[in-house]
């Protein structure tokens, strides 16, 4: 099965269709969104999740309002929709990112019809400019694949993933696995060691699910294992998405991904962080003081879900006093990132190297 997109407009029915995550890998749902409070829950319930996809849900969601506007101000509603759909998860950029892209295409000079054509225009596009972010991100990662495999003999090259930075995280073909489909594609041998990432386990109920749906030969392992696998030669690279990066290029990544990062360094394997430009905030230059880290409710914790009989049940885990600590990102220092994985090339994971291909963001002084 090839890559057929997470997320998509209807227009006869004018709303938006994704895949309901919260239900894989046992039910494939598509689910209806047609307000703003539904796009919020979508995001805070991870019906939709992976910071690209957030992005672009958001983009339709300002678009959703703006078709819904039935008061007297449509301006100040609009900055009203931005700010609630900005509070629905603090750490993933795109989210702000597309919310502010959407207020500045709308404009007090336009009736509201034209305003809500432009938001609607605004969200296809960043959706489509997410799907050439994600195709060249992966021709850029095909490279450090090949090149890996070149000195393999055959033997298929091992990567390593946390989380799920695939297309169910984006619209099509992913960040960390684009160059993984596309080495695929190429008939280069490889095999993907896929984190479990509690406590949501995206990638055993996610990325598991994305690659075998594509045949890719891949082994799903606790998160503990990483150590231990790269101890032993089993791995050969590491690569994961991010949610933010700083423009020195410290990358927020799913709670656990500062672990392997440290693994990988004390192994000598290389980590890398694909992300398209929209995931950088190019106003922070320090990761672990500045990039918000969501908690997110101990219940994800504490109950896990799972399919007995036929039927999706979920089951507390621990004893019912304990209590528990819910971090959903950590910070992995720019001096453990082997390199940036971008829509433009591959760079060193600091100012220098990001600014060099993307010199238009280059800060100025006033
Ligand atoms: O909490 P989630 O599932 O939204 O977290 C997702 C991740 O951490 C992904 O690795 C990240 O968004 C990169 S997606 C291409």
């Amino acid at each position: 099965m090839g890559n057929p997109q997470t997320i998509w407009f209807n227009p006869q029915k004018k709303l938006v269709e994704t895949i309901d995550q919260r239900y894989l890998p046992f039910q494939n749902l598509i689910i209806e969104i047609q307000t703003l409070d539904e796009v919020r829950f979508a995001i805070t319930e991870m019906v939709v999740r992976g910071a690209p996809l957030i992005g672009v849900t958001a983009a339709y969601g300002m678009y959703l309002a703006a078709l819904n506007f039935s008061g007297s101000n449509f301006q100040d509603e609009m900055k009203r929709a931005a700010d609630w759909l900005k509070s629905s998860r603090p750490t993933a950029v795109n989210l702000a990112f597309a919310v502010d892209e959407a207020l500045a295409v709308i404009s007090e000079e336009l009736t509201i019809p034209e305003n809500i054509h432009r938001l609607l225009n605004n969200a296809e596009s960043l959706k489509q400019r997410e799907i050439d972010f994600s195709k060249k991100i992966g021709k850029f990662g095909l490279e450090l694949i090949r090149s890996i495999s070149e000195k393999k003999n055959g033997k298929p090259v091992q990567i390593l993933t946390h989380c799920n930075a695939g297309r169910l995280a984006c619209v099509e073909l992913g960040t960390a696995t684009a160059p993984i489909y596309l080495a695929r594609e190429a008939g280069i041998p490889i095999h993907v060691w896929v984190d479990e990432t509690r406590p949501r386990n995206q990638g055993a109920r996610l990325t598991a699910w994305e690659l075998g749906e594509a045949g890719i030969p891949h082994t799903v392992i606790p998160d503990n294992t990483g150590g231990h696998l790269m101890q032993h030669q089993l791995v050969d690279m590491v690569i994961v998405g991010s949610d933010r990066t700083t423009l020195n290029g410290d990358v927020a990544n799913k709670i656990g991904t500062y672990l392997k990062a440290l693994a990988a360094a004390d192994n000598g394997i290389p980590f890398y962080v694909a992300l398209p430009s929209t995931t950088i905030d190019w106003t922070l230059s320090d990761g672990l003081s500045e990039i918000p880290v969501e908690q997110r409710d101990g219940r994800e914790v504490s109950m896990m879900e799972g399919l007995l009989d036929d039927k999706v049940h979920e089951f507390r885990i621990l004893p019912e006093k304990s209590p528990v600590a819910n971090y959903g990102f950590d910070v992995t220092p720019a001096r453990l990132v082997t390199g940036l994985i971008t829509e433009r090339g591959v760079c060193k994971a600091t100012k220098e190297g990001i600014l060099n291909l993307f010199p238009e963001k280059t800060p100025t002084d006033d």
